[in-house]
Order: C-alpha cells, then structure tokens, then sequence
C-alpha cells in the first residue's frame, strides 16, 4: 500500500491546498493530511478548527486522512509508513525554501522523496497568509477558500472582532 504525506499548517485550508490533496490523492493508496500542531508561527486557527476545516472540506475524499502530527516530519513518516511527501510549488518564492525543506528530509532520511506538484494556475496567487489578512478586514473570500468553510472562517472572523 502507498501512503503519502501531505504536510503543512493550513492557517486555514485554501483552494489551492485542495487542488494538491486532489491530485496527490490520485497517486497513492492513503494520503495523510498532516497538520502541524507545534508551528513556529502563532496560527489565527487553532489546531482543532485548522483540522476541522480541513475535515468539512475534504469529507467526500475516501482515501484521505486527517492527523495533527508534531516533531520532525522524517518520524512521522516513518511511522505511518509512508514514503513519499507532497507539496505544491506557485512559483519561484516558493521553490528556494521548499527545495531546501526537500534535501533536508531527504539527507535525514532516504527512505523519503518529495514530489513538487505546479499549482493550478488559477490558484498560485493564493496563500494563507494573505487569506487571513482578508480575513481580518471581513473581505470577501469566497474565490479563495472552499464554499463548505466560509461560514467557519466568518465566525472567526467575528471571533477576532469582540
Ligand atoms: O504549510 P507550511 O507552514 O509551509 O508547512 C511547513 C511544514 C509543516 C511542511 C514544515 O514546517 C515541516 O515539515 N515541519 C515539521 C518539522 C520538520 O520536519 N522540519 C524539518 C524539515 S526541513
């Protein structure tokens, strides 16, 4: 059985993520979504609404699994068996780090391949940061988050308002 791993914070959950579950997904027998729940950044979603989101999204995919996952990204692979790591590239801003995070794992662990999918063009401008900046000023999100989220995203949104 082919597992793989599709690792991230998603702080939240874009529709350019759901593009790469979609297609990662279709190349192995089980994807783990794996959320990190020890960022070094201070996600706006807490671990639970961040894998919660992610749960309402992806709820008619049946060969994807949602896990939190903590420490190096190497051990939890191993763990769950799993070989091969998916992430999405939108352009070169993304390529330096990623390459790097690539090796890194790579020279820890040769067991484990990362597999760089292009991000369908008409989401490569989307980021989660940039997301929540829209988030924060209540603007419209509908082009950049899947419909099934918007109303938890909202609520957050009133959330960080009181
Ligand atoms: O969505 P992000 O924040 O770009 O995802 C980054 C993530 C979670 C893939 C990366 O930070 C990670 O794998 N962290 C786990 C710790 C680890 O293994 N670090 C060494 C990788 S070089």
């Amino acid at each position: 059985m082919r597992v793989g791993i599709y690792p991230g914070t998603f702080d939240p959950l874009t529709l350019g993520h759901i593009d790469i579950i979609k297609r990662s997904a279709k190349m192995v027998d089980k994807l783990v979504i794996a959320v990190l729940s020890n960022a070094s950044k201070t996600p706006m979603f807490t671990l639970d609404e961040r894998m919660e989101i992610i749960r309402k999204a992806m709820a008619h995919m049946e060969n994807v699994e949602i896990q939190q996952f903590h420490g190096l990204l190497i051990d939890y692979a191993k763990k769950l068996n799993a070989n091969v790591v998916f992430r999405g590239l939108r352009g070169v801003m993304d390529f330096e780090y990623e390459l790097q995070m690539a090796q890194t794992n790579r020279c820890m662990s040769e067991e484990l391949d990362t597999i760089f999918l292009a991000t369908n063009v008409n989401y490569a401008f989307i980021s989660s940061t940039l997301v929540k900046e829209v988030i924060r000023h209540d603007g419209p999100v509908e082009k950049l988050i899947p419909a099934e989220i918007v109303d938890d995203v909202k609520a957050k949104i009133k959330e960080f308002k009181a």
